[in-house]
């Protein structure tokens, strides 16, 4: 049921609020952190010494920032790497490594098989999946739904968010199960998590300002998006969903790199979507971003720019402002995300396309 818009995906995207919120409220009783279908030993956890995360897309993104605050929070190395990389190589896992297998559907072949290439290395897997007893949870030792109920468009969007929130609940549960923070750190944590969903429906708002973008930018060759630190994956996920949805050339690029490659690419007019760290939260970050938008924007590049809201120097640099509420940084990925989701599929429909069921894509890639 469409609920009266023209596409699932567009309704979808406004129930990233409860997809969120209920993906936080299952997961946090009693002042602790609950997993579902555990069927490991507590202390499997306490002994964890090395995480990979393994996921395809979309997924990949959240397992990205999985990196950032699992790292953050509890200091144990991780490493993320694309399904179906990871399958068909020798990677170094034993008994202490868990692996964490991002998968809407819980049916992605290539997750699927890095599953099974972890368990006979006797690895730990924990599943995050938004679709109950799906394979990838029932080869798991312990699973993490989202509940961001389902998804019918084929790009993912309130499955990203609900997925951003669960490996965010991960790392303060592994952070728990080890003692690297003090219960009232996390439980501190955990409440600026369940302030996310109201910011996400204040950031919802920016909708009909991105879409005036959209309808400047929507016959630019291609479109390039620059982030730093969480905003990385972010601007990887951006470019994603403008490729499939609007069949447009983007790519997504840590701002660092720029003078390593990228910064050939920029030319008069190109749109830039620039995805700008909190001044207060990352003043350095923040300063290094605004030399680059002035780098690009020397060069004739149209920037785009997703900031916190109050980020005055940022305002004179940007093309086009896009201001988001103030929050964590480690959780500012759930608020600088919607933007470029609507951004992508509001360029797609004045293209003409279908932006519930992109050409050439499946929902669930259960064939390699
Ligand atoms: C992008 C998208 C895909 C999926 C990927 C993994 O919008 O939807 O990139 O994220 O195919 O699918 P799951 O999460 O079902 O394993």
């Amino acid at each position: 049921e469409k609920s009266g818009y023209d596409y699932f995906m567009l309704k979808e995207i406004q129930e990233q609020p409860s997809a969120v919120a209920d993906t936080l409220r299952s997961h946090f009783q009693n002042g602790r952190i609950t997993l579902d279908e555990q069927r490991l030993d507590p202390s499997t956890l306490r002994e964890v010494d090395k995480v990979f995360v393994v996921a395809c897309g979309t997924a990949y993104h959240a397992g990205l920032l999985a990196k950032q605050a699992i790292e953050h929070w509890t200091r144990i190395p991780v490493e993320v790497e694309m399904a179906s990389e990871f399958r068909y190589r020798d990677p170094v896992l034993d008994r202490q490594t868990l692996v964490v297998a991002i998968s809407q559907s819980g049916e992605t072949a290539d997750t699927l098989e890095a599953v099974r290439h972890a368990k006979d290395q006797k690895a730990t897997v924990l599943a995050i999946c938004n679709t109950n007893g799906a394979q990838i949870p029932r080869e798991s030792d312990a699973v993490l739904y989202t509940h961001a109920g389902p998804e019918i468009g084929v790009a993912s969007t309130k499955c990203f968010t609900a997925q951003v929130a669960a490996v965010l609940i991960l790392g303060l549960a592994l952070a728990e199960a080890r003692g690297t923070k003090y219960p009232d750190e996390i439980a501190a944590e955990y409440a600026a998590l369940q302030a996310m969903p109201d910011l996400i429906a204040t950031t919802l708002q920016v909708g009909e300002q991105v879409r005036a973008v959209a309808r400047e930018i929507a016959s630019a060759k291609a479109i390039l998006f620059l982030g730093r630190h969480v905003g990385y994956p972010v601007a990887l996920e951006g470019a994603l969903k403008l490729k499939e949805l609007a069949y447009m050339h983007a790519e997504g690029f840590p701002a660092g790199e720029l003078k390593h490659g990228p910064i050939a690419l920029i030319e008069q007019d190109l749109p830039v979507v620039v995805v700008m760290p909190s001044p207060t939260g990352r003043p350095l970050l923040h300063q290094k971003m605004l030399s680059n938008i002035a780098e690009i924007s020397a060069r004739g590049a149209r920037t785009i720019v997703i900031a916190e809201e109050g980020d005055e120097l940022v305002a004179k640099h940007a093309a086009h402002l896009i201001e988001i509420p103030r929050t964590r940084t480690l959780l500012s990925p759930l608020l600088t995300t919607i933007p470029l989701q609507i951004l992508a599929a509001e360029i797609a429909q004045l293209r003409g396309n279908d932006i519930d069921k992109p050409r050439n894509l499946a929902k669930s890639v259960t064939v390699e």
